[in-house]
């Protein structure tokens, strides 16, 4: 007698043991395939194994932290707002002894206000060498025969995005000059002070590192992020000092107010040239302009998930080369960064507005 699983007839005890000659067979079963369907069921279990070990290997791996955390400073660049406020803030209540730069000195007023009397600030602007060996020269001076443990390259700005044909080389430059140039000046400065202390660079980039799809001086700038940490990374590691990355998806951060950004959108579109303008069309900017203020507002407000990450790095025994940080990050764009490029234009386009004389 048979009975019938999924796909296969399975044989009573009876029909088994008899001969192959004279076993009766109604339906399609068959030893060969029966041996088949058990070896790839057991190559899944060992799959399955293998990763369960591999990641349970991580957890543990992941949860060792330094030592000696209340004697290890830290230098963090950008923290009036945002992610490297909240950054300094919570190194602060870890123990860690926290150099905060800000760019101005309300920024760093109201850091030393919140923050405990372990915590200092300095004046830094990325875009500036003065600046940047201002700085440096007061670090060297706090930390000693210590060195630097950590740097946190944070700063940023992304103003302005739009269609790269309509904007200028000083649009790109005043980008790339924060988010890039400053931030390989910056780490170079204050290099032999890390290394001294063996200690950790964590480069803020941006899943728009790993993935564009807007205009603008920000995507390539957080390529150049991570060009150059990768880089950095291979040349540091016989000094045992460790690069890592940030790679956060979309947070709401005082970097984009969409007030500013509208603003900053609509003067651009007032300078693009008239034969320019002509092949996009009104309709396009307008459309473009409420899109890019419709992804600004799926920004994640839990800016934990990201200095939570910048912690790790600068923490664990074992730090990541990436993280990535928010679940459109995770789920999104970070997935759709392996796709073939021809996958990519067209999930990146196929709500992107018509220019009025486009094919
Ligand atoms: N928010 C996001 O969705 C997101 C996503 C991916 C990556 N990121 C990256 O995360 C980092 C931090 O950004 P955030 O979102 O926390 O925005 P934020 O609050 O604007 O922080 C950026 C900080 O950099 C400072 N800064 C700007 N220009 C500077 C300069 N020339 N020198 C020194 N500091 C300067 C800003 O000072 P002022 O406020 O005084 O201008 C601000 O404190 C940036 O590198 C950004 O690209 C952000």
């Amino acid at each position: 007698m048979f009975f019938t699983m999924g796909r296969f007839a399975v044989p009573s005890q009876s029909e088994v043991n008899s001969s192959p000659g004279t076993r009766r067979t109604r339906g399609s079963w068959n030893p060969r395939q029966e041996e088949t369907s058990l070896q790839l069921v057991r190559m899944w279990l060992y799959l399955a194994a293998l990763l369960g070990l591999y990641y349970l290997r991580r957890w543990y791996r992941e949860r060792q932290t330094v030592e000696n955390l209340q004697d290890k400073y830290v230098l963090i660049t950008g923290c009036d707002s945002g992610f490297g406020n909240l950054l300094a803030r919570q190194l602060d209540v870890r123990g860690l002894r926290v150099l905060a730069a800000c760019l101005t000195e309300k920024g760093a007023e109201q850091l030393r206000k919140a923050t405990s009397e372990r915590l200092q600030t300095v004046i830094l602007d990325v875009t500036s060498t003065d600046s940047i060996a201002a700085a440096t020269a007061w670090v060297k001076a706090q930390v000693g025969d210590r060195g630097l443990w950590g740097l946190v390259n944070n700063a940023g700005t992304v103003l302005p995005v739009a269609p790269n044909e309509w904007l200028t080389k000083a649009d790109f430059v005043k980008v790339l000059d924060v988010n890039l140039i400053g931030l390989i000046e910056v780490t170079l400065s204050v290099l032999p002070l890390v290394k001294r202390a063996r200690g950790r660079v964590v480069n803020v980039s941006s899943i728009l590192g790993r993935l564009v799809f807007y205009g603008g001086g920000y995507c390539p700038s957080k390529y150049g992020v991570e060009a150059f940490s990768d880089s950095l990374r291979l040349e540091l590691l016989p000094f045992g000092v460790k690069v890592c990355l940030i790679e956060p998806g979309a947070f709401k951060t005082p970097i984009i107010n969409p007030q500013t950004t509208k603003d900053i959108l609509q003067e651009v579109w007032s300078h693009v040239p008239a034969e320019i303008k002509v092949t996009y069309g009104q309709h396009y900017f307008e459309t473009y302009q409420k899109q890019f203020l419709q992804l600004i507002d799926t920004g994640s407000r839990n800016l934990s998930l990201v200095t939570d990450c910048m912690e790790h790095a600068l923490t664990a025994r074992h730090p990541r080369t990436r993280y990535s940080a928010g679940w459109d990050a995770k789920l999104y764009y970070l997935p759709v960064s392996y796709m073939p490029a021809s996958w990519q234009d067209f999930l990146l386009t196929r709500k992107q507005p018509k220019p009025a004389h486009g094919i």
